[in-house]
């Protein structure tokens, strides 16, 4: 089983992104890079989610790893 994902913080981290750049969002909340993967999750049981952005705009990676449009925030931050 993997460890429950640790909350980087609860609320979002808004990126800009660029059209056809690929992102690997972190998924088990312990990278130093937030909201990116730093590797940090060797042991966790977790892995990092890759993003590919169709166009050059802002998107709100989770921050708090709990939501259920990985990877980006749906507003279960709120509930936590
Ligand atoms: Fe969290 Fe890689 S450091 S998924
Ligand atoms: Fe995780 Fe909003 S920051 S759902």
């Amino acid at each position: 089983m993997p460890d429950a994902p640790i909350i980087a913080q609860k609320a979002p981290f808004p990126v800009e992104v660029t059209e056809g750049k690929s992102y690997f969002w972190c998924a088990c909340g312990k990278s130093q890079k937030q909201p990116f993967c730093d590797g940090s999750h060797k042991g966790t049981g977790m892995e990092p989610v890759k993003f590919t952005a169709e166009e050059s705009k802002k998107v709100f990676f989770c921050g708090c790893k709990h939501t259920d449009k990985l990877p980006l925030c749906d507003g279960s931050h709120s509930r936590l």
